[in-house]
């Protein structure tokens, strides 16, 4: 795991095995399936990292030999949200790793000329006691970003149960992001370049929506 002078609460994944498959995403000719794959395959890798410090407790079972107090995940439970609609290329895998997890869905798409997010819809499981996985693969502006985290906060999430993932940022995005939610830990499999002219995150890989669903 890496950060950046810049970002405190930004941390990227840099695990060989997320920086390989990432490449392959990159590239223009990587096809549908194989791009969805690889997203799915990278989000499980990175699930494992962002799990990682999730509070454990005991709960006695009994296996065919004896009683144990085995560990188990403590008190809070999960929430996987995905952006609409490319945020449902990384919810996929998030709930191999966590089957029993509740999803809500924030539906924001980017408004061409402005580019600032229009909210179409908000779907979310009870916010009490649950940590809530927020996930998008691209932080360009950062404003549906920061869109979304505001709906789980006037909803009475805290910044302490939102963990927010994304495949590519750009330091304009991040930047956003901190400035409006500074507690908020984002993980990301790579920080871009920047921002072109029209807030597509260069190197970047292209409109992750178009790439997961096969669309134009
Ligand atoms: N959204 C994308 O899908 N790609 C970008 O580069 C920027 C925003």
């Amino acid at each position: 795991m890496k950060q950046d002078p810049r970002f405190p609460n930004l941390f990227i994944l840099n695990h060989p095995l997320i920086q390989h498959k990432l490449s392959h995403m990159r590239e223009r000719d990587t096809s549908t399936r194989t791009f969805r794959e690889l997203l799915k395959e990278i989000t499980l890798l990175m699930g494992y990292e962002i799990t990682r410090d999730l509070p454990l407790t005991t709960r006695q079972i009994e296996t065919p030999l004896v009683t144990i107090d085995a560990p188990v995940i403590a008190g809070k439970k999960l929430a996987i949200v995905p952006i609409l609609r490319a945020g449902i290329g990384m919810s996929d895998g998030l709930l191999e790793l966590v089957p029993s997890a509740r999803v809500g869905h924030v539906g924001v798409f980017r408004d061409p000329e402005t580019h600032k997010p229009v909210e179409y819809l908000v779907r979310l499981p009870d916010t009490t006691d649950r940590i809530f996985i927020l996930c998008d693969p691209m932080v360009a502006t950062g404003n549906s970003a920061v869109h979304a985290i505001d709906v789980l906060k006037k909803r009475g999430v805290t910044d302490e149960q939102i963990i927010f993932l994304a495949l590519v940022a750009a330091p304009e995005g991040v930047q956003v992001v901190q400035d409006a939610h500074p507690n908020v830990k984002l993980y990301v499999a790579s920080l871009d370049s920047h921002l072109n002219e029209h807030a597509y995150i260069v190197p970047g890989l292209g409109d992750a929506g178009d790439r997961i669903f096969g669309t134009k």
